[in-house]
Formats: C-alpha cells, sequence, structure tokens
C-alpha cells in the first residue's frame, strides 16, 4: 500500500537548489531573455530587469520557498493549508492553470530546439545559407515542429510519471557546468567577430529615452518567467526541502545563477547579432537564428552547435518537468488521482492546448489577438507571463504579508538561518514593494498595451 502522506525530500542540501535550478534555467534564459531585450530596446532593459530581479524576484522566491516548505504542499492544498475554509487556495488554482498555459507552448518552442540538434549541423557545414530562412522553414512547416513537440511532451510525461527526485537531479549537476562552459565559449566567439562593439554597446550602455510602461511590463514577466515565479512552481519544490535547510541563502543561489545565464546569453547573442547584420527585434526566432550563424563562424562549429541544442533541450525539459509537476502535484494530493494517469493524461491535454501556438505560423498565421496584434504563440506568452504569472505573484506576496503573516514567514523562513537572514528588510519588501511595484506596472503597461 502507498503511504499517502509520504512525501520525498531532496537528499542533500544542494539537492534544492540544483532542482530548483533546473526549473529555472531553461528557455527563459537563452530564449526569452534576449528576444525581450533585443525588442524593448537593450542596455536599458536589462537594467530594469535586473533590479526588478533584485526588489521582485528574490523576496517572491523566499515567499514562495517559505510556503512550499511550511505547508508540505502542491499550491493549491498550500493556501488551503495556511487559510482553511476561505477562497485563497483560487491563487493556488491559478498558478495551476498558469503552469498548464505556459508548458503547453513551452513544449513548442522546445521542439524548436530539439529539432536544431540536427538543424545546426546542416546549416553549419553549407557553404551559403540564410539562417533566418531555416529558421521559418521550420516553424512554417505544419508537421514537422508539431512532432517535436511532441516528442518533447513524450520525455516530460515519462520523466513526471517516474517521479520527482529521481528524475531532476542528476541531470542538473551536469547541465549547469557544461550550459556555463560552452556559454564562455560563445561569448570568446562573438565578442571577437569583427563589428561586435556595436553589439556590446547596445547590451551595455542604457539609453533610457525610450523606456515606457510596456519596457517595465516586460521586464516584470521576464523576472518571473525566468524564475519560474508566480505559479507555484516553487511552492511545489519547496515542499521538498527539509526543516535544516536554510531558505535565504538558497534562494540567493538559485537566482544567483539564473541571472548570471541570462546575462551571458545577452553577451554571446548581441555582438553577433550586430557583426553579423541581423536585427535585435526579430522576436522569438533571435536565437535560432543568431546562434546557427556563430556556430558557422567557428572552428568545430559542427560539434559546438550540436552540444548547444542539446544542452538547451536537456535546460528546457529540466524546467518542463517543473510544470508538468505543478499540475499532477495537485491532482495526486488534491484529487486523488496516481501519478502516472495524472502525467499522462495532462500531457495530453497540454500538448492539445500547445497546437494552436504551432499552428499560428502556418495555417493559423492570419490569427491575431484583438487588440494585442501578435500571433498566437506571442498571445500564450503575453497573458502567461505579462498578466497570470505576475498576478499569481501579486497575491501570494498579500496573502503572506497580511493574511497569513509577514512574522509567520520570517520564522518559517529563518529556521537555521545561515549567511543571510529575513528581516524587516524582507518584510518590507514582501508587504509594500513588491504588491505596490506590480500593481502599477501592470496597470500602466497593460492600458499602454491596448491603449497606448
Ligand atoms: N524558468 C523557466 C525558464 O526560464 C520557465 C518556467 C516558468 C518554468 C515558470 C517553470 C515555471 O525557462
Ligand atoms: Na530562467
Amino acid at each position: 500500500m502507498q503511504d499517502l502522506n509520504f512525501r520525498e525530500s531532496w537528499a542533500t542540501r544542494i539537492g534544492f537548489i540544483l532542482a530548483a535550478s533546473g526549473s529555472a534555467v531553461g528557455l527563459g534564459n537563452i530564449w526569452r531573455f534576449p528576444y525581450m531585450t533585443g525588442e524593448h530596446g537593450g542596455a536599458a532593459f536589462l537594467v530594469i530587469y535586473l533590479v526588478a530581479i533584485i526588489l521582485i524576484g528574490y523576496p517572491v522566491m523566499i515567499n514562495e520557498v517559505i510556503l512550499g516548505r511550511k505547508t508540505n504542499k502542491n499550491p493549491v492544498g498550500a493556501f488551503k493549508a495556511l487559510a482553511p475554509n476561505t477562497p485563497w487556495w483560487l491563487v493556488g488554482a491559478l498558478g495551476v492553470f498558469t503552469g498548464f498555459v505556459i508548458l503547453s507552448y513551452y513544449s513548442v518552442v522546445a521542439g524548436w530546439s530539439l529539432a536544431y540538434i540536427y538543424k545546426v549541423v546542416l546549416s553549419a557545414t553549407a557553404a551559403e545559407i540564410d539562417h533566418a530562412e531555416v529558421f521559418v522553414g521550420h516553424i512554417t512547416s505544419v508537421w514537422e515542429p508539431i512532432i517535436w513537440q511532441a516528442i518533447f511532451m513524450i520525455l516530460t510525461v515519462s520523466i513526471i510519471a517516474a517521479g520527482v527526485v529521481k528524475g531532476i537531479q542528476k541531470w542538473v549537476t551536469i547541465l549547469m557546468p557544461a550550459i556555463l562552459v560552452l556559454l564562455v565559449i560563445l561569448i570568446i566567439r562573438a565578442v571577437t567577430l569583427p563589428g561586435a562593439g556595436e553589439g556590446l554597446a547596445y547590451y551595455l550602455q542604457p539609453n533610457f529615452g525610450d523606456v515606457g510602461p510596456r519596457t517595465f511590463l516586460g521586464a516584470i514577466s521576464q523576472a518571473f518567467f525566468t524564475l519560474s515565479l508566480g505559479m507555484g512552481a516553487i511552492i511545489t519544490y519547496g515542499s521538498y526541502l527539509r526543516e535544516k535547510d536554510e531558505i535565504p541563502g538558497n534562494s540567493a543561489s538559485v537566482v544567483g545563477l539564473d541571472t548570471g545565464i541570462a546575462i551571458m546569453a545577452g553577451l554571446a547573442i548581441f555582438p553577433a547579432v550586430f557583426a553579423l547584420g541581423f536585427s535585435p527585434d526579430g522576436g522569438p526566432g533571435l536565437v535560432f537564428i543568431t546562434l546557427p550563424a556563430v556556430f558557422a563562424e567557428m572552428p568545430l562549429g559542427v560539434l559546438f552547435g550540436l552540444l548547444f541544442f542539446i544542452l538547451l533541450s536537456i535546460a528546457a525539459l529540466t524546467s518542463a518537468i517543473s510544470l508538468l509537476e505543478v499540475v499532477t502535484a495537485w491532482l495526486i494530493d488534491e484529487k486523488g488521482w496516481t501519478r502516472g494517469s495524472a502525467a499522462v493524461t495532462m500531457g495530453i491535454i497540454i500538448f492539445v492546448v500547445g497546437l494552436p501556438t504551432t499552428l499560428g505560423y502556418s495555417v493559423l498565421s492570419d490569427v491575431t489577438f484583438p487588440g494585442l496584434g501578435m500571433d498566437m504563440l506571442d498571445t500564450y506568452d503575453w497573458f502567461a507571463n505579462s498578466i497570470f504569472l505576475p498576478l499569481g505573484g501579486l497575491l501570494t506576496a498579500i496573502f503572506v504579508g497580511y493574511i497569513w503573516g509577514a512574522r509567520n514567514a520570517v520564522q518559517e523562513g529563518n529556521k537555521n538561518a545561515g549567511l543571510i537572514s529575513l528581516g524587516n528588510w524582507w518584510v518590507l519588501l514582501i508587504r509594500y514593494v513588491v504588491p505596490a511595484l506590480i500593481l502599477v506596472i501592470m496597470i500602466m503597461g497593460i492600458y499602454d498595451t491596448f491603449f497606448g
């Protein structure tokens, strides 16, 4: 018989850092961060994003880890445990729903990455090739991206069906150092390309002239997305953290690693974008067009390209499993499903829900969301990351700050405090700074998006 109250714990202290990093580091750093930066004018966006990470991302990450460890529950169960018989569990439900939406299109982009494992080999060995054409050719060919999307979902479902701890830890120990090394090699190649200076200036010399409400909304959406916040992934992973592990320091490691990898991705991409004559505001295709062009300019480019897209696909996989785990843990804990049937059923539904985003580049290419003017993938991404995640983070901050009580949270967060301990600084951030900033930025940003 299965013990329903049994929950796995991370085997080692480093276990939580690895799993949370596995969730955090993914397409958000290497695919989304560069094109968001490029769409929002470069260095000014980078600065605002970094401020958002410090003032919002870090305190919210601590907030979610605390909720998870305190309650040992999935997001819905966590709110129910601390505020029984109130509607607060709906915040957890919003998170489960958001994870569902994100995974539906995340698996599409992850499918592009899988396909590029061989596409990059072809394009790095071809003498004359238009890298933009290769990318557009891929996403507009109806079946190919769907097949890769399906393969990625099957991989994700298999790992989740097999159980959390087993699935995650070993991957990440190899993955993180390997990604860092490859990024360093890419940066060296990119910054030594003739004409790279312009790209470095674009990425590192801020010009705040064009900053508007949408820049701020873009920056907080990126902060939430890249750190896996606002939808319960970190609550769920926090629920596997042990009593004797310290929270503020572990959270700082995850935030630091994730931010470092994003900054490095930008350093690899922008010099190359300018040196090789691409445009920084190319949108979701930016990385898939620019980096293969860099690999083509490199000794052993085929090998590095191959390795890079393998690593990116694994990074996407460790993030995707955290998305599916939220949905699965909720079905297991709250609805009594078995792990296997929860993972498989949700995997199939999420795959189908994601189909319009793939087809948005082919048969549905004329469809845009009214008022937004975005294609299907950008529309899913916008609602998930500019609305649902910040809203989830805002409501969770209000819940902990005012309903459950910031002092209770500090007490939980400071069990076995290490180098960093929670105090008034965190209470101030979670009660006032985080809610105020999110509220103002969301209202102004949404207004500007639809009516600006
Ligand atoms: N943080 C992941 C990335 O950067 C994406 C993600 C978002 C994962 C939300 C889980 C929850 O790719
Ligand atoms: Na990330």
